[in-house]
């Protein structure tokens, strides 16, 4: 097949709220704008974010107050320029939301609600139910298709055009045909989601396989604080499907199986409303003790049967629906069985506070390149993401990132790609599509999540940690005789799905290595063999670099500090 040219201003690679806050600025300033996504825009992720979306709104609060919550939830290592800037655009963002149509659930008053949530001094996530994410996905999504940007959706981006430190389109193809092309543009922005389903428990889309980490990566260029991976306390047990934080906000409580409310040991003060990290360890801690529920003891209870029943059935009405369809639980009777899950990507693809990418840890910066949402790390969350500050960076910084890129966008020259440099994915799709060997595709990929839960997960030490890095070398080798059974040029779900664990396993090396370097433990990152936080050598952000071996090394930058000064958290 010919490789298809497309021009463009600016590409966009994902659609979820980051991709397509910014596409939206874009067109909306005259640029033309391609969307490029694996899944309907409606399908992105951040329409599973359930419960909020952060802004100071209370008459108590301050923008103050969220940054202070929000740098305290990062063990300090979230950047406090960049967590100001979107702490103090985070009323803005939720009245342009509600602007653009967005409905979110009133207070007694008609005022937008706002519910308590972990780690989080007052009350601020604002709600539209427990389907903020999909409430804000929808509106999004019409107001940028309002402005006219053009999507191109079931296509798969599988390499950027990267030459003399800049990049100047994507390489891709589209899934119904395989029909491959090259997107040419003066400026390109992954917006590509997070990466967890590395894990086999997780609340993530099937979608969310972190490409674009592995795409950057390979180009020699660094990840950023990929260590710090988020088990969100509270994923259905067994599955690890999400049971938003609003549980707990509203008042759920946790037990475990000798009826023990255990958070009392762990964070007297903020109870199951300490950050997640904490109440994630709790969790885990209890299990490892013995005092697990459930038939594989292997979940906890959480407790709403103490509410007002109109409470659920107004406010967390999908949440009770999850839990009867997967458990067969109705949290309006019973505690139900839940567990740490898999959630967020506090690491990514590294930018400055304008989203433009970092090639280096000086901060050197790649030209024409933008990354913004969970696949960047700007960093605002640091070690560990309080609940619904992750809608509020999509939001916040997809328009930023928009917003920057018109600053720059007129003075970029596009430059136009050969034909060569599609080589490097045709010849990825040949390879994969050609395999003929002995190794499955599912088998791998269910090693490498199984052994990730267990190595690389809540509870780390040197020790599980090289075993793991170990292991995803061997899965790496054992992927060089994978074997595909479609050769067929349509809907070749067997060779994405290839595709998809290459990158995996590579991005999971960055994950374990990172974890292995950074010994201490602050946030998300817990290694029981450094149970303390060291900010004489830690107090820095990782930049890891992988070459075609697999060989990873790692730079480190110092963390941006600003008013709010470095303290031991209790919760
Ligand atoms: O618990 C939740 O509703 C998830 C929200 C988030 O990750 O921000």
């Amino acid at each position: 097949m010919d490789v298809q040219i497309y021009q463009y201003d600016a590409v966009v690679v994902g659609a979820g709220l980051a991709g397509l806050a910014a596409a939206r600025e874009l067109t909306a300033a005259g640029k033309k704008t391609a969307v490029i996504t694996k899944l309907h825009p409606l399908r992105s992720h951040s329409g599973a974010a359930q419960g909020g979306i952060n802004a100071a709104l209370g008459a108590d609060d301050s923008t103050d107050l969220h940054e202070f919550d929000t740098i305290k939830g990062s063990d300090y290592l979230a950047d406090q320029d960049c967590v100001e800037l979107m702490c103090q655009g985070a009323p803005e963002t939720v009245r342009w939301a509600e602007r653009m149509g967005a409905v979110f659930s009133r207070d007694e008053k008609g005022d937008i609600a706002i519910r308590p949530f972990g780690g989080q001094s007052k009350p601020r996530a604002c709600y539209a139910k427990d389907r903020t994410g999909l409430t804000l996905l929808q509106t999004i999504y019409e107001q940028a298709h309002r402005e006219g940007i053009e999507v191109f959706d079931e296509w798969y981006v599988a390499d950027i055009i990267y030459k003399d430190g800049k990049v100047s389109g994507v390489v891709g193809y589209d899934i119904r045909t395989s029909q491959p092309a090259i997107f040419n543009a003066k400026v390109t922005m992954f917006a590509t989601g997070g990466y967890g389903r590395a894990y086999k428990i997780n609340s993530n889309a099937h979608a969310n396989t972190g490409d674009a980490l592995s795409i950057v990566a390979r180009k020699g260029l660094p990840l950023e604080d990929m260590e710090f991976v988020q088990f969100h306390p509270s994923g259905l047990g067994g599955s690890g499907i999400l049971i938003s934080e609003a549980a707990r906000g509203e008042g759920g409580r946790l037990y475990n199986s000798e009826g023990e409310r255990f958070m009392t040991k762990y964070a007297p003060n903020a109870m199951e409303l300490a950050s997640r990290d904490v109440v994630s360890r709790a969790i885990t801690q209890e299990i490892l003790d013995g005092k697990g529920v459930g038939v594989n003891k292997d979940a906890v209870n959480i407790d709403l049967t103490h509410l007002d029943p109109n409470i659920i059935l107004t406010k967390l009405p999908e949440l009770r629906e999850l839990a009867i369809t997967f458990l067969g639980q109705d949290m309006l009777k019973e505690p139900i069985h839940i567990a740490a899950t898999a959630h967020y990507s506090m690491g990514g693809i590294p930018t400055n506070i304008n989203c433009q990418v970092q090639k280096n840890a000086d901060g050197d910066l790649v030209e024409g390149f933008y990354a913004a949402g969970e696949c960047s790390c700007v960093s605002v969350h640091g070690a560990n993401r309080l609940g619904a500050n992750s809608v509020l960076e999509a939001m916040f910084f997809g328009r930023h990132a928009g917003e920057s890129i018109l600053k720059v966008i007129d003075d970029i020259e596009l430059r136009e790609a050969s034909i060569e440099d599609a080589k490097t994915m045709l010849d990825e799709l040949n390879r994969v599509k050609t395999s003929n060997g002995l190794e499955r595709v599912p088998k791998i990929r269910e090693e490498l999540q199984n052994s990730m839960t267990e190595n690389a997960g809540v509870f780390r030490t040197a020790e599980s940690l090289n075993k793991e890095a170990s292991i995803i070398r061997d899965l790496l080798d054992r992927y060089k005789n994978i074997r595909i059974d479609d050769k067929s040029n349509t809907f070749n779900t067997d060779l994405q799905e290839a595709i998809e664990l290459e990158h995996m396993l590579e991005y999971s090396l960055f994950i374990v290595e990172g974890a292995l370097a950074r010994e201490e433990s602050r946030g998300g990152h817990f290694r029981d063999d450094f149970p303390t936080r060291n900010d004489e050598k830690f107090l820095k952000h990782t930049y890891a670099y992988m070459d075609k071996d697999y060989n990873m090394t790692h730079e480190y930058a110092d963390v941006t500090l600003g008013k709010f000064e470095v303290k031991e958290r209790t919760y």
